[in-house]
């Protein structure tokens, strides 16, 4: 059987995912947790990423190496700098860049030296697979939950996700993060801390990849506000709800 690992960005949003393994069993590698069970008749293996890039990137190297991950799920939150990309919306990546990679003037910037290319495109049938989870799982958590925190139903997006090892909170930072990444020939519909790296690591050994963001912000001075509520009371519903749904249609 295939092992699917999932990769959540934040604690509060692992436990409810957590609570859906049978017969779970709990290995310690590389400083992290992992955990092993079944999941609606899949094998997984749920693990956080930590933060930033390369704790990404050991995360998922240690995945595919010591668990025999054979594709990989992320989920987190990211704040939205893409046009109509509000708090509360759900981004399924369909590609990832990293915004804070700039190798010039020996490459072209943004590109990943030695791969020949900026950006990182997720696998499209996980993706496609992903999205379809989100149209027809979101509902389910977004009826509930977002009338408190949102004043808007969500919406869903698919495009290109940018990381950085940065917790961008400035609409400054966001318009050069957009304008240098247009300039470029890339459109961001939100930035991250971890998705690029994870993509990177995924490519390298050949394995699907797909990722989901929550829209926890807009990148501004309002970006830190309520952030552990957001997570209990949005991000980690829609998550559950999200992947729940992801797993009952993913192929065995
Ligand atoms: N994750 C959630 N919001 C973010 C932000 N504004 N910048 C970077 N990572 C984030």
């Amino acid at each position: 059987m295939t092992t699917l690992a999932i990769v959540s960005a934040l604690l509060d949003e692992q436990k409810g995912l957590l609570d859906q393994l049978q017969q779970p069993t709990q290995h310690v590698r590389a400083g992290r947790t992992f955990w092993c069970g079944q999941w609606a008749g899949h094998e997984v293996v749920l693990v956080l990423s930590k933060v930033g890039k390369v704790a990404a990137a050991s995360t998922t190297a240690t995945l595919i190496e010591a668990f025999g991950a054979e594709r990989v799920l992320f989920t987190g939150v990211a704040g939205g700098i893409g046009d109509g990309v509000k708090v509360g919306d759900v981004v399924v990546a369909d590609a990832f860049i990293q915004h804070d990679l700039d190798p010039s003037p020996f490459f072209p910037r943004y590109e990943i030296p030695l791969y020949d290319r900026a950006t990182m495109a997720c696998d499209e049938t996980l993706s496609a697979l992903l999205f379809e989870a989100v149209k027809s799982g979101l509902p389910k958590a977004g009826d509930h939950f977002h009338r408190d925190i949102l004043l808007e139903a969500p919406g869903v997006h698919r495009g290109l996700i940018a990381s950085g090892d940065q917790f961008v909170c400035d609409p400054a930072d966001v318009n050069t993060i957009r304008t240098d990444l247009q300039a470029a020939g890339h459109q961001a519909l939100a930035v991250e801390m971890e998705g690029a790296a994870v993509a990177q690591v995924c490519f390298d050994y050949g394995i699907p990849f797909a990722a989901m963001r929550t829209i926890s912000d807009r990148a501004d001075a309002d970006a830190h506000m309520d952030f552990s509520a957001f997570v209990q009371q949005v991000a980690s519903p829609y998550a559950l709800a999200i992947v729940s749904q992801f797993m009952r249609i993913l192929p065995k």
